[in-house]
């Protein structure tokens, strides 16, 4: 494969957009923070069936971490991640630098109403006014046809796609599916972090999603019920520690009481000191 062309600067980028946009190429856009892995490989080839050329976006964006965060921790193995993006055929990464992203005198902000509340956005206060105006530029600059964002990511997928229609961003959102490693465990970059031991643990995340699955199949609809059920199973783990585990409107991000309509079940659990996410949706018709 052709080695994808780095870029660095928000111009340049535009103008390679530009100019792909005058060859009446389309192009597909998968924006990432790095330490790519088999989860991402899957956006791209999704990207790649679907457009004519595809950019990836390797930005560590600080805007969406909290202070007591691992921004400065947070992995940042480029020459592995540029490897990833070649192997699966990548025209261009966009890898800015944050004064590149950032003016100081950024004044802008995308804020989405009520959808930030509830779940990741209760518990990281402001990480979805960081996500949602770093998405808005990163839109703005690489102007793609599709964006690509995974579904492990439920309530961020949610964001984007309201603000795209909400500020005619004009790019068609791009849901993926989960990708799973073999034991069930949601494949993520802070996967790294975990020891054997916490590894082993994790697994509870996917196993608690289950159990909601058996217990609605089931005919259970109350959602005190189902999720004390998940956080008990949680709570077996010795190093789990459970952030929320909810049952919410897929679109509106709502806690429900009783199951109905378009659900999503989402958890956020630390293993040790490891914060890892998970879900999975069902569709319940009305009683
Ligand atoms: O999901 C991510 O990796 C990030 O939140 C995103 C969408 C690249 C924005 O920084």
């Amino acid at each position: 494969m052709p080695e994808p062309i780095v870029i660095d600067t928000p111009q340049a980028m535009t103008e390679w957009a530009v100019e792909v946009g005058r060859r009446d190429m389309t192009l597909g856009f998968v924006p990432t923070m790095g330490a790519l892995h088999e989860a991402h490989g899957s956006l791209i080839d999704r990207a790649k069936q679907e457009n004519d050329a595809v950019a990836v976006s390797i930005f560590v964006n600080p805007t969406q971490f909290g202070p007591s965060e691992d921004f400065a921790k947070y992995p940042r193995p480029f020459e592995a991640d540029l490897a990833l993006c070649e192997a699966h055929d990548v025209d261009a990464v966009f890898a800015p630098s944050p004064e590149a992203m950032y003016d100081r005198d950024m004044r802008t902000w995308v804020e989405v109403g009520g959808l930030a509340d509830n779940l990741c956005g209760l518990s990281r206060p402001g990480h979805f006014r960081g996500v949602a105006t770093v998405v808005a530029k990163l839109l703005s600059i690489v102007r793609p046809d599709r964006a690509y964002f995974g579904r492990k990511d439920a309530q961020q997928l949610r964001i984007v796609e309201v603000m795209v229609r909400d500020l005619n961003l004009g790019c068609e959102v791009v849901g993926c599916p989960i990708v799973r490693d073999p034991d069930g465990v949601a494949v993520s970059s802070r996967n790294r972090y975990l020891s054997v031991e916490e590894r082993r643990q994790a697994r509870c995340l996917n196993q608690a999603l289950q159990l909601c699955e058996r217990q609605v199949d089931g005919g259970e609809r109350n959602a005190i019920k189902l999720i004390e059920a998940m956080t008990n199973l949680v709570q077996e783990q010795p190093d789990a520690e459970v952030d929320y585990i909810a049952l919410v409107n897929a679109e509106t991000m709502q806690d429900l009481e009783i199951l109905e309509g378009h659900v999503l079940c989402a958890l956020a659990v630390k293993i040790g000191t490891t914060r890892l996410i998970d879900n999975t949706t069902f569709e319940i018709a009305p009683e």
